[in-house]
Order: structure tokens, then C-alpha cells, then sequence
């Protein structure tokens, strides 16, 4: 079979693609900066910091496709200019540099996990109450030095690419879940886990979301299927409110969930106040994708159902909860 190179073999999505083309028999060379916490067979490891390898032959040698998912996220200032210089240098350099190299060594396909927030960070509501769902054919417009580096990276690739015989594939996914998630959705569980009563009484939003495994397999296609070639495609499973969510959750849970009424411009201030802008947007605001160019492109139906991706998710939180408490 083919040898694929996983980039950011380690995180959380890494940990979903590895087994599944593992399963699919695939040749795998897995690199992160940190060794593999657990051995998984027959896959090759490099253990590598990408800002400080300037020559990636040994990484590329025999490889057909390239799947990169090393980035850096959401770990600097979000705001700063240092912040911008630290997001482009660990993505948007990282990523020219491997696919000048990747192209050089006659790698045929390189595959881009980019982000949605390259579209924007909310999407508009229409008079009638509906949403203008981001699509391929937006202008980017991104607002935060994570989605800049993310969206200079993909113009980078797009430049290598038009210049030699490698082809490109770039993702944009909304936030992904599933076992080993982190951040904000891991946050919202434990809060509900503790039964904490949650102030989104009055939020009525529509988000999607992608779950880990769905986009593993999505991922598989996009080096498999020749009409992935030089694609860009919008990624996501399901939309959803925040409140339903926080439902489900707690349904699976066993936890009565209430939420509190509360109007959405204190929320605001309080995000203001304690330096929590971002997240507060990410929690009242809309952020909905149009997926049906990769679903009717690719031949994609999504495989596991919300509820499947969020018992799996939870099943996982509780045996992470009970080590880690
Ligand atoms: N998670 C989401 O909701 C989401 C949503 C949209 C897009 N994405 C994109 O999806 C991709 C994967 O995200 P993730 O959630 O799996 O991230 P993650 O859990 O933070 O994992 C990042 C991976 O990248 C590796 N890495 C980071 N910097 C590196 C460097 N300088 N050299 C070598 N390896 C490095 C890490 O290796 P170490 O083990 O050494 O730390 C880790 O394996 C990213 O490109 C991200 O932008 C994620």
C-alpha cells in the first residue's frame, strides 16, 4: 500500500486517523515532537520539532500522499503581533516549507487540515431567521492570528502546487469532537459532568460540528478519490444549538441540565470583563457550513450520527474523568 505521511500524529485528531488507515492497510509514517504515548504496530515513528527541521527527507522518502495536521493552536496571544509572527512560523512556514520539499520529492497528493475559521468567525442570520452558510466559494476573511497562519498556509500550498505536478487537498472543518478532545468542548462536558448551571438560558444559536472518526474518513477519501484533486471543500456532520447540545450531553450524562436565563449582551460584558470575548462568541454566536460540495463531490455520507459521536465522546470522558480526578 501506499505510504502516507501523518503530521501531528499525537493530537487529537491524529490519534482517530492512525488506526483507521491502519485498518485500511496503509503504510503509515506518523511524526510529532513527543514519542507516541502508546505504541501502535507497525507504524513508523519520527519524533521531530517541524519549526526546527529545515530538511525533511527522511520524513518524505517513499511517500505518496502527505497529511498534515501539525499546527499550532490556540497557545499564544491571540491578539498580539508576537502572536501573529509565532502562528506563521509554526504554521504557515512549516507548511510551505514541508510541501516545497514534499513536491520536490514527487509526492503526489497533500492533504491540508485548515480551518473554518479562514470563512469568518459567525455566519450571517438572514431576515427570515435562516443562516447564510459559509461555502467554498466565500472570500476568506479571517479574523484571528491562528486563522490568518492557517489561511496563509493554504495559499502557500495553492502556490507550490501551481508550480509542480503535486496535488492538493484543503479541509476546512468547524470544531471537531470526539474522544481525547480538549479545550472548550471538554470544558462544556466537565461543566455539565459537575452539573453546573449554565447561563445560555437565552442563547439561540445554530453551530456545526464534525466528529473525529467522520473526518478520518473524509480524510481517507481525500487520498483516495481522484476528484479530491486540487479541492478545497467545507467539512461538517451536523448543526446544532448550543442548548441542545448542552441536552444531549446531559442526557447521556444523567444530568438534569438547567440553564439560566440570561440576555446574551451581559454575557458579552462578562466576556469583555474577564477577557473571555472569544469564547462567549464561540458560544452565542452562529457558525454554520454548507456541506453539500464534499458530500456530492466525494460520495460522503457521514457515518456516525451525532448521537453516536457524542456517546463515544462521553464514554471516553468518563475513564479520562475518573484517572484524572
Ligand atoms: N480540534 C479542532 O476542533 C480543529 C478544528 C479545526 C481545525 N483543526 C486543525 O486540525 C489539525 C489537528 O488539530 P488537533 O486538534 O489534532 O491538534 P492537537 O491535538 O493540538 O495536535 C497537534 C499535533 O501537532 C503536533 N505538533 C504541533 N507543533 C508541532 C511541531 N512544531 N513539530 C511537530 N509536531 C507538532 C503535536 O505534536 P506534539 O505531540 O509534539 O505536541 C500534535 O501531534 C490542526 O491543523 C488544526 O488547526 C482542528
Amino acid at each position: 500500500m501506499p505510504r502516507i505521511l501523518v503530521t501531528g500524529a499525537t493530537g487529537f485528531v491524529g490519534r482517530s486517523l492512525l488506526p483507521q488507515l491502519r485498518t485500511a492497510n496503509y503504510d503509515i509514517r506518523a511524526l510529532s515532537r513527543r514519542p507516541a504515548a502508546e505504541i501502535i504496530p507497525y507504524i513508523e515513528w519520527l519524533s521531530r520539532d517541524l519549526t526546527e527541521v529545515n530538511d525533511f527527507a527522511e520524513a518524505l522518502t517513499d511517500v505518496d500522499t502527505v497529511v498534515h495536521l501539525a499546527a499550532c493552536v490556540h497557545q499564544f496571544d491571540l491578539n498580539g503581533e508576537s502572536g501573529l509572527a509565532d502562528y506563521r512560523r509554526d504554521n504557515t512556514e512549516v507548511t510551505r516549507r514541508l510541501a516545497e520539499q514534499a513536491a520536490r520529492k514527487g509526492v503526489r497528493r497533500f492533504i491540508y487540515l485548515s480551518t473554518i475559521k479562514v470563512n469568518g468567525e459567525k455566519t450571517a442570520v438572514l431576515t427570515n431567521g435562516g443562516f447564510q452558510s459559509f461555502t467554498e466559494s466565500d472570500t476568506p476573511a479571517p479574523e484571528d492570528p491562528y486563522a490568518i497562519s492557517k489561511y496563509e498556509a493554504e495559499e502557500a500550498l495553492r502556490e507550490v502546487c501551481s508550480i509542480s505536478d503535486m496535488e492538493y487537498v484543503i479541509l476546512r472543518p468547524p470544531l471537531i469532537y470526539g474522544p481525547w478532545v480538549k479545550a472548550n468542548f471538554l470544558q462544556l462536558v466537565a461543566a455539565i459532568n459537575r452539573g453546573i448551571p449554565l447561563p445560555l438560558g437565552s442563547v439561540h444559536n445554530l453551530r456545526s460540528l464534525l466528529y473525529v472518526e467522520n473526518l478520518s474518513e473524509v480524510i481517507q477519501l481525500c487520498i483516495e478519490k481522484p476528484q479530491a484533486a486540487n479541492q478545497l471543500f467545507l467539512v461538517s456532520d451536523v448543526d446544532i444549538s448550543l442548548r441542545d447540545l448542552v441536552k444531549r450531553i446531559g442526557d447521556i450524562l444523567g444530568k438534569w441540565m438547567p440553564l439560566l436565563p440570561c440576555p446574551v449582551s451581559v454575557l458579552n460584558i462578562v466576556g469583555l470583563l474577564t477577557g473571555k470575548q472569544a469564547v462567549i462568541r464561540r458560544l452565542t454566536e452562529s457558525l454554520v457550513i454548507d456541506n453539500s460540495r464534499i458530500k456530492r463531490e466525494l460520495s460522503w455520507t457521514p457515518r456516525f450520527t451525532l448521537d453516536d459521536g457524542l456517546l463515544n465522546t462521553l464514554n471516553w470522558f468518563r475513564v479520562f474523568h475518573s484517572i484524572h480526578q
